[in-house]
């Protein structure tokens, strides 16, 4: 039975927990969303088709220009006439950067796609004075120099760039410029001062880990000057159940920030204090991770439906977390770890492309609290503490008529007939869809591009009780009275 009360309210969710990603790796940028001179690019060099699938995820805010890449970036290289750009060796991918996609073809890409800006600062070879002089081209209304650089490049208006991450990852070794909790939090606190001080409007992502040794020194050094924790969470698993299992890693990463939140600022609950938690990367990625510095297989991860049911979990989580999450950004948009796959002939949606469309359009404003009650997958098959074969995501209108229930049922081979309870209201069944595909390892691509793919159910009719089909994706739509 899931039992659904649209009294019981968690919050209200930030539209920011559907933003994307784009980093310089791979055919993310080059090759999948800029493509100078393809056929299928406009005259400024975005690809038309791959724009069109972004709208489709509709992201509310982008995150660019990495990643391990924003580590070793150097804005000034990439304003300016294109063709003096410098040509340098990105070390964070061991890759060639031509520097023709910079700060002012993103703002372009933001506009295109009617989305908030998000700009990852330099924390690792970038000196605090570059990050400020960034803030100052985008931002910057005064007669000084970087203000005026960007008039010369042709952009009188400012751009106003609200959300700017202090660094990524710096807490790996991996990582160029990596640092102790401690060296970080003081370089992230002179950055923030002078980025603030540039522009006291913007709001600032302190670079987190979800480990209380580093976050808990970051959180205090930059206390008063940053509205946001970052956390990043990859999961992934090549056994059916464990992969649709995982939003568990999500949920523990989660327990764990909130608790030192709670315990910097001195709240019961870290939903009272003044930082929330920004998951500015998050997918499945398991199949090109790792190796050798993994830069060769271009991280171009083929989605099946498992992995579809899987982000559609872990998109719960960040709903559910509403009180304490207040950015999320997919890992990434565009060919690299993405819902979109882009090349030459065309473009192909992978299975977690329609999760994550559906989610987007169908949520309302405020997440409820749902209960489930059905049968536990065996910890044998997940590996990790019992989850249910169901997973359910209530979400509803600000003005308490309209409902999205989101349901996954994880079993792989069969479907769940269950109740569906109102509670205190009578619910009429609106729209239903649906992602499926022929069996859980079904993979679109340019030869089959529809296998998994998100279908409207036509000709409705709801007695109060529901089948969920094996291993799917359900969002139905319900009007209440
Ligand atoms: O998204 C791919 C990489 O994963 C990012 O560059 C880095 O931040 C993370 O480790």
């Amino acid at each position: 039975m899931i039992t659904i009360d649209p009294e019981r309210v968690v919050g209200r969710i930030d539209p920011k927990v559907y933003g994307m990603f784009i980093e310089h790796l791979g055919r993310c940028i080059y090759g999948g969303i800029f493509d100078e001179g393809s056929p299928r690019a406009d005259a400024e060099g975005y690809r038309i088709d791959v724009l069109k699938a972004c709208e489709g995820l509709a992201p509310p805010i982008l995150r660019w220009p990495g990643g391990n890449f924003a580590s070793g970036y150097h804005w000034q290289d990439g304003v300016g006439p294109p063709h003096e750009r410098p040509r340098r060796l990105d070390l964070a991918w061991f890759a060639e950067e031509s520097n023709r996609f910079g700060t002012d073809e993103f703002i372009g890409l933001c506009r295109r796609l009617n989305c908030e800006p998000y700009i990852c600062a330099n924390a690792g070879t970038g000196t605090i004075e570059e990050a400020a002089a960034w803030v100052e081209y985008c931002n910057g209304w005064t007669n000084t120099f970087y203000a005026n650089l960007r008039r010369r490049n042709g952009n009188r208006v400012p751009y106003n760039v609200m959300y700017w991450g202090l660094g990524n990852e710096v807490y790996g070794h991996w990582q160029i410029g990596h640092q102790s909790a401690e060296d970080y939090a003081k370089k992230a606190r002179e950055m923030a001062k002078l980025m603030r001080w540039t522009d006291p409007r913007i709001k600032l992502v302190a670079c987190g880990l979800g480990e209380r040794s580093w976050d808990e020194p970051v959180l205090e050094a930059l206390r008063g000057l940053v509205e946001y924790l970052s956390v990043h969470c990859y999961v992934g698993s090549s056994n059916y159940y464990e992969n649709v299992s995982k939003a568990t890693v999500l949920e523990d990463l989660l327990d764990r920030t909130e608790a030192t939140i709670a315990e910097v600022f001195g709240v019961g609950d870290a939903a009272q204090a003044p930082v929330k938690i920004a998951v500015d990367e998050w997918n499945v990625w398991y199949r090109t991770h790792g190796g050798e510095r993994f830069a060769a297989s271009k991280l171009e991860e083929v989605y099946d439906l498992s992995d579809a049911l899987c982000v559609a979990t872990l998109l719960h989580v960040l709903q559910r977390r509403c009180r304490t999450v207040g950015i999320a950004n997919l890992a990434q948009m565009v060919n690299v770890i993405a819902p979109i796959l882009a090349g030459e002939s065309g473009v192909v949606l992978q299975s977690i492309y329609h999760p994550l469309s559906l989610l987007r359009h169908h949520s309302k404003e405020f997440a409820l609290c749902v209960d489930v009650r059905c049968e536990e997958i065996s910890t044998a098959l997940t590996g990790s503490r019992p989850v249910l074969y169901l997973d359910a995501m209530a979400t509803r209108s600000e003005d308490g008529r309209a409902l999205c229930l989101s349901v996954v049922n994880r079993h792989e081979s069969e479907p769940l007939r269950v109740p569906l309870e109102f509670v205190g209201c009578q619910a009429e069944l609106n729209a239903v869809w649906e992602v499926n595909g022929p069996d859980v390892h079904a993979a679109n691509s340019l030869a089959e591009p529809q296998l998994v793919t998100a279908r409207k159910a036509e000709g409705l009719s709801f007695d109060g009780t529901y089948t969920f089909p094996a291993h799917s994706h359900t969002i139905m739509e319900f009007v209440l009275h």
